[in-house]
């Protein structure tokens, strides 16, 4: 086993948690129930982060694609987000934690999107994990939005660079994903944070996101420990 204390720790781990229809559909549940207990991997994953020392974690809860779903379920999905807030957010904010949301929290309704909205007011000061929740998003969507808003802006072309233009998605002032994660065996980004993701780490495990703990995080950790990152450089 790698010796992660002498390697350095991803400061941004990004989740891609897939697997909780197959792991409902695998004990002859009803896939609401393997979305509940997704629930619950999201409690470890957020303590193994705060753990480990990674200082943002990216969590991608529903996809601006998942709307595609069929309504019982997105309503399912809906309600499991305003009662996972309703009973974390306190220990979250005692924990250090600092929400942030990003996608269209809207669309969700006013309820939750105001419930969001305090939430992130609330803990805004916390600077022990920064907890980041695509909620509603799609990495395309995202490069959109921030083309329009340059348009809208008055930016001329010749003034737009990468560093401008980042500042114009929805992650400004979060630093890329040093390591993504997706669980279930897929191996696909599914219009999650594709400017973002340019030199992220990839890690695919055939883990279902309910069985995902502190070891499954820990090992991540470990593997991303082995990695070489270039950047496009030449290996010295
Ligand atoms: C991930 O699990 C949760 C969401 C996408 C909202 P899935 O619901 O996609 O589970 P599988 O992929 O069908 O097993
Ligand atoms: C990606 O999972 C989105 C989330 C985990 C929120 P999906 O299950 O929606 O992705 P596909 O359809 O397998 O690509
Ligand atoms: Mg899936």
């Amino acid at each position: 086993m790698a010796d992660i204390s002498s390697h350095p720790i991803p400061r941004h781990v990004a989740i891609i948690m897939d697997g909780n229809g197959r792991w409902a559909t695998a004990r002859g549940l009803p896939r609401v129930a393997g979305h509940r207990e997704g629930a619950k991997a999201v409690r470890r994953a957020i303590e193994a982060a705060i753990g480990a020392g990674v200082h943002y974690l990216t969590l991608f809860a529903f996809s601006s694609e998942n709307w595609a779903r069929p309504a019982e379920e997105v309503a399912d999905l809906t309600f499991l987000m305003k009662h996972y807030l309703r009973s974390e957010l306190a220990e979250l904010h005692e924990q250090g934690v600092r929400l942030v949301v990003i996608g269209e929290r809207e669309r969700f309704g006013d309820t939750l999107a105001v419930e969001l909205e305090a939430a992130e007011q609330k803990t805004a000061d916390n600077d022990r994990l920064v907890l980041i929740m695509a909620l509603s998003y799609g990495g395309r969507a995202d490069i959109v939005g921030a083309a329009r808003k340059a348009i809208a802006a008055g930016i001329p072309a010749e003034e737009l660079t990468e560093q401008n233009f980042g500042r114009l998605l929805s992650t400004d002032g979060i630093p890329d994903p040093d390591l993504l994660i997706r669980t279930s065996g897929e191996k696909r980004i599914s219009n999650f944070l594709l400017w973002q993701l340019a030199y992220a780490e990839l890690l695919f495990l055939p883990v279902l996101w309910p069985d995902f703990g502190a070891a499954e995080f820990s090992a991540a950790i470990e593997e991303y420990a082995t990695r070489e990152r270039r950047f496009g450089a030449r290996p010295v």
